[in-house]
Formats: structure tokens, sequence, C-alpha cells
């Protein structure tokens, strides 16, 4: 069922109060924001606010401070580069369920933006304690939840409160789930499925779905190891799930009934360590030696994925082919981006690590639609039922 969004609302004299997901990656010990797409791509809804004369009440999590106060997860930083995107001031308070937040949101004019404190330095909000959920209730007359990559969360300022409030979606929610939602529901084919990252046990499920859903999966990453030692080759020291090698031998099989062509790595780029720049080897992926682990998708594997991939009706990607954070093991998941950037695929890029790869290669305008959403977006492709949407007003 639809959900109601922003523009279903008549906001004029109204106070939205807004979910929004700004936990976003810091330069390790200082203040700085290192990637602030989160905070860019929520700005459409909040001017969307503003223009319809509404007041605006944000709040966001920051972290995992475990629902105590912790001085380091103050969002001092984002509040300042909210301002900076909007061009307007942000108010900041170090409250939410409290009197001082509550006096700030009510003096709000039209037009004007707040950003209450992390709102998980109270208990309240992982517990979704229906007590506090009312407490931040009273800081909007709407609720707004624009927080797609914790939509997968039933917290009580992602779900409870709206229990409390009316709830809609979002400009960038509505955008997520449509191009998410797309991806299942009718795709241009052929699909394929492309997975990557450390472990076939983060995957089981969107595995599952897809078997029978997508015309093709391709299968890199350390979770390619598993799978090829389903297929009985030697895999070196490489990362192994000894319990998942059955399931994978599962899935092999379920493709080949299903019609799914399952493409893995011919050949693997290998060393003795994990490290920048140690000596690495290229390797057929059934001849790596019992000292060396796979860390990488070989150059031959990368071409074929990308020349397959970029002929594809729709791609979804979530994972890189390699170690992709310590080079040379990036090459993998850059000829393969490459691919996909050059090709005519509907590209859609699951978030976390794949969508900081993709950007770190500058190829981010290149796809269709790149998910805010780390767990949020791998759950949804699960079919899950996000219950930070289901708890949204249907459309009547
Ligand atoms: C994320 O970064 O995936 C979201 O903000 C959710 O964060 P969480 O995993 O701490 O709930």
């Amino acid at each position: 069922m639809a959900k109601q969004t922003v523009r279903d609302i008549d906001w004029a004299g109204k106070r939205a109060l807004v979910r929004v997901d700004f936990n976003v990656p810091f330069e390790r010990g200082t203040n700085h924001i290192s990637d602030d797409i989160r905070i860019r791509e929520a700005i459409p809804t909040i001017n969307h606010l503003r223009e319809a004369g509404a007041s605006v009440v944000l709040c966001t999590h920051l972290g995992r401070p475990g629902g105590k106060p912790d001085a380091e997860l103050q969002l001092a930083p984002i509040a300042e580069r909210l301002a900076s995107l909007l061009a307007t001031t942000v108010d900041y308070v170090h409250d939410a369920p409290g009197d001082d937040a509550l006096a700030k949101a009510n003096a709000l004019q039209a037009w004007q933006v707040l950003l209450v404190e992390n709102i998980r330095f109270w208990e309240g909000e992982e517990a979704n304690d229906p007590a506090f959920a009312q407490a931040i209730g009273r800081l909007g007359d709407v609720y707004v939840n624009d927080a797609f990559g914790t939509a997968h969360r039933a917290h009580a300022s992602t779900e409870g409160v709206a229990h409390v409030l009316p709830g809609v979606a979002g400009l960038l929610m509505e955008k997520e789930i449509t191009f998410l939602g797309g991806v299942l529901q009718e795709p241009r084919r052929p699909l394929a499925a492309l997975l990557g990252g450390a472990k076939v046990s983060d995957k089981i499920k969107v595995l599952e779905r897809l078997i029978d859903h997508a015309d093709a999966l391709f299968v890199g990453g350390g979770m390619a190891a598993t799978f090829l030692k389903a297929k009985g080759l030697g895999i070196g020291k490489s990362l192994l799930e000894p319990d998942l090698v059955d399931f994978c031998a599962d899935v092999l099989i379920r493709c080949e009934a299903a019609g799914t062509t399952l493409t893995l790595p011919t050949d693997v780029v290998i060393a003795q360590t994990l490290e920048a720049d140690v000596p690495t080897r290229t390797v057929a992926a059934d001849a790596v030696p019992d000292d060396w682990m796979i860390l990488d998708i070989g150059p031959e594997s990368a071409d074929l994925f990308a020349k397959q991939l970029s002929a594809m009706g729709t791609v979804v990607w979530n994972g890189p082919m390699g170690v992709f954070e310590v080079p040379p093991f990036h090459t993998g998941t850059r000829i393969v981006a490459e691919g996909l950037a050059a090709g005519t695929a509907v590209t859609v890029i699951g978030g976390g690590s794949t969508a900081e790869a993709v950007d770190a290669l500058g190829l981010a305008d290149e796809m269709t639609h790149i998910s805010t959403g780390g767990g949020a977006s791998l759950e949804f492709l699960e079919g899950k039922v996000l219950p930070g949407v289901a708890a949204l007003q249907d459309k009547p």
C-alpha cells in the first residue's frame, strides 16, 4: 500500500517533526564530516516543508551512544554543515524529550529550522518506549519520516512517534522506496544482482529472495570464497564460513533449477597478508595456494562482470568486489563500477560500503540511484517490511 508523503499535507502554520538519518562518517579523531550525502539528500524535504509554510524540527541519531549522553556524539558539526547547505541559521538544542526542546519548537516561525540533540542519548529511543514517543511527539503537529537509513529500526523516533502524530514519508524516503521497490516489482529486464562484501552470512536472505527474482547473479568479494569452496575448489586461507558451504552449494543448484545464471570469479587476486601494497599474485580461481588468501576478483573476472552487467536492463549492487579500502585490492570494484557507469543498465546501488566505494571512485553521478541506507536497503531487498515505513499513513 502506498504511503502518504509531505505532498499530501497542508503545512501552513504547522510544525513538522522530521526524523532524518544524519548518521554520517567523520574523519578519524576530528569534527570533520567526511561524507555528507545523507545531509544533502534531506535538503529537498526540509525546503519543501519550509516553502509550504511549516517550521521544521529535525531529529536524528549519530552513532550508538547506548541511551546515554556522549560528548563525542553531539550534533554541533552536523548543525553547522546543515546550516551551510540550507544557507540559513539552524538552531540546535541539547535536548529532545524535555521542556527546553519543546519551548524552542513552539517558538519557531515558519521557515525556521531546529535540530534537537542526538536522539540515542535517551534510553527510550531504542526501547521504543511509548512515553518517550509521546514526549518527542510534542515537538510537532505532523511527523515526517525521511530517515530511510534507519527505517529498519523500530525505535521511538522512527516508529513509535508515528502512533502519536499522523506520519508521512519525506521526499528521500519516497525516492528510496520508488527505486528499491522498482527493482523488486517491475525492473527493466534482464535484472542482475551483483553481490559482494566479506560474508555470505550477511547476504543469505537477499540471496534467497533473488534466486527466483533476478535473471542473473554475480558474486564477488570475500563471500565468493565460500561459493568456490562449495564448488570443491581450494581457497587457501581465504575467509571461509564453513557453516554456509552447504547453503552455497544449494544456491548453485537452485539457481540452475530456476534458470538464473550465477557467475563466480574465474580468476582472483591473492596475497599472504591483508595489508596495503604487499606482494600479490593473480591466479585462476581453482589455483589458490594453501597459504594465500583471496582479496579481490581478478582482472579477467572484473572485465567479464563489467561487460555482462553493463548490458543488463537493471543491476542492483550490494557489496564491494574486494577489500576496497586496502589498495591494490580495490581494482576489481573499480573496473566493475566503471563498466556499470559506462553501460546502459539502470543501476541501483545499496548504501554503506558499496555507496562509499562508488563515491570514492568519483562515479556516484553516473549511477541511477545510490541508497542512503546500508542495512535498510539490504532488508528492503530481502522483502522485509521496514517498521519505519509500515507505521506511516496509507494513501486513501
Ligand atoms: C546506518 O548507518 O546504517 C543507519 O544510520 C542505522 O544505524 P544503526 O545501525 O546504528 O541503527
